[in-house]
This record gives structure tokens, sequence and C-alpha cells, in this order.
């Protein structure tokens, strides 16, 4: 027999079946995964029918993502972010058991060289924006404090910027900090009320959302992550429950659980409390 004979003709029906035959090892994660990937996109196709100039519009698009990333922006994490996919990613992977703190995305601002401060400090190095001040308590499932639980947080200023988006205008580190719980597993630290803030749309990805009408928007928040040795790392959100924009988060970020009433009271300024729930290490999970 000719080995013309064992070729799957390639048409309409038999695209994706043509496709996955040439893989060698049918078994391998990598296979499986690139033939689905690949059969979705030929089904995609057979839906759309899109012409060769609108697919080739599509090719130039995933160009210009590319061009778009480099060390400093990830113009393909925040399409992945912009679509849910990060999301829904997290969703899947860390799910925990009930009252415990849930994931949500790191975002692109995150930096893994955040100096830390010493409880009661002041992450605002600029003093500009409303003062708030965040205290909170790390603590496991059964209500016990974590005293080792290191905090990390992160935000945006009083007009919804990061420090590392305003490098000229913002001090270095500006409203980050890493800070140790106390014995009881408690923190608390002075900041700024942060703004709610457009993820940036001067990209590919954001041009694209935004022709089509799609929300750019993040509602006020203040970003956390949580480690300590045994337990999970948590890396999530609290969102400041007076934002009127809550439930348009471009993210699909906002959970429940993670809205805080960020309190006024005349004497003291502007408070919120926080609680965040460790789960042990399990094994195969996060960290
Ligand atoms: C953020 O909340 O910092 C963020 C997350 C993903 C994309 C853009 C911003
Ligand atoms: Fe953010």
């Amino acid at each position: 027999m000719s080995p013309a004979a064992d070729l799957i003709t390639f048409n309409e029906a038999t695209s994706a079946e043509a496709f996955a035959s040439r893989f060698g090892t049918p078994d391998d994660a990598t296979a499986r995964l690139l033939s689905a990937v690949v059969g979705h996109v030929h089904e995609l196709i057979k839906e759309f029918r899109p012409t060769q100039e609108q697919w080739r519009k599509v090719i130039d698009f995933l160009t210009e993502v590319g061009h778009a990333s480099d060390e400093r922006r990830q113009e393909w994490v925040l399409f992945s972010d912009l679509v849910g996919a990060s999301a829904l990613v997290e969703e899947i992977n860390s799910r925990r058991p009930s009252g415990a703190t849930p994931n949500t995305i790191r975002g692109p601002f995150f930096r893994t060289d955040t100096p830390e401060r010493a409880l009661g400090s002041s992450i605002s190095l600029d003093g500009i924006g409303e003062p708030l001040e965040v205290e909170g308590r790390v603590e496991d499932l059964d209500g016990l404090p974590i005293p080792t639980a290191e905090i990390i947080t992160w935000q945006a200023n009083a007009e919804g910027y990061y420090e590392n988006q305003q490098p000229d205008l913002q001090p270095e580190f500006n409203l980050r900090g890493l800070f140790r719980a106390d014995q009881d597993g408690r923190f608390h630290y002075r900041t700024v009320r942060p703004a709610g803030y457009g993820v940036p749309g001067d990209g590919p990805v954001g041009r694209l959302l935004a022709q089509a009408g799609y929300p750019l928007h993040r509602p006020a928040h203040l970003h956390f992550v949580l480690r300590a040795p045994g337990f999970e790392t948590i890396t999530t959100h609290i969102y400041d429950d007076s934002d009127p924009r809550l439930g348009e988060d471009a993210l699909f970020g906002v959970r429940p659980e993670l809205v805080r009433p960020f309190e006024t009271d005349g004497r003291s300024g502007t408070k919120v409390s926080v609680k965040f729930v460790m789960i042990r290490a399990r094994p195969g999970k996060s960290k």
C-alpha cells in the first residue's frame, strides 16, 4: 500500500482529525491539549466562515499582541485576564473549602521586591490622598491565628495609578509593603484610599475590546498575597463596598466575601478591617 493510503483526506468534515492523526504520541498531555485547542479553532472557523481577509486580520491582531509584550508589559496576560480565562483557570485550580479566602488573579502590577515595613507604618510615601487605615487578621480554618504570616500588599493611588505605571510621578515602592503578622496573626498599616481605574487600554487587546464596547473598568481595591509556612499561598483582593461600579469588574475578580466596608467616622478617618483565612498546603496545589 502506498503511504498516501494512510492519510486522512483533509476537508471540512475531517480537518481536526487529520491534524490530530499526525501526532506520534497521542497519549502525551501536550499532544492531547494541542489537538483539543486546534479542534476548537477548526470548529470556530467552520461556524464563522471567515474570508481570507478576515482571517489575516485575526493573525495581524495576534501578531500585535506579541509585539506589545516585553519584560515590562505582558499583553498576552492582559488578554487572558480580560477575556476571563485567567479567572477561570484560577477558579478551577484554587477552589478552597468554604470559609477559606478565595484566590483571585494577581495582575501585572505586583512587584516581587516589595520592601518589608514595620507594623503600623504608612505605605503612602507621597502622602497624597484620603488617609485609610487597614487592619486585619490572618487565621486558619479553625479561627486560630497564623503568627508567622507574611502580608504583601499593593494598590493604585487616589487617581487609579500604580507606582510602576508612573515611575516619574510616584516614589519607588509607593503604596506597596510587606508586613509580618504579630503573635495574634494581626497586622495594621496606613495608606490612602485607592481609586478604581481603567485597565491599560492603549495596547491591541484594550483597543479591540473598547471598540467592541467592552468595559475596561476595575472597581477600587487593595491587592494582597498571604504566605505562611505549611499553608497554601493566597493571592487575593479586597474591594471597597462603596464603589458604585463593583458589579462591572472587567476581570471578574469580585467575590462577595472580598467586599468590605471602608468605614469613615469623623474622628479617626477611614478604616477597613479584613480577615484572611488560610488552609493547610495540599499536595499538588499551589505552594
Ligand atoms: C490589577 O488589578 O492590578 C490588574 C489585573 C489585571 C489586569 C490589569 C490590572
Ligand atoms: Fe489592581
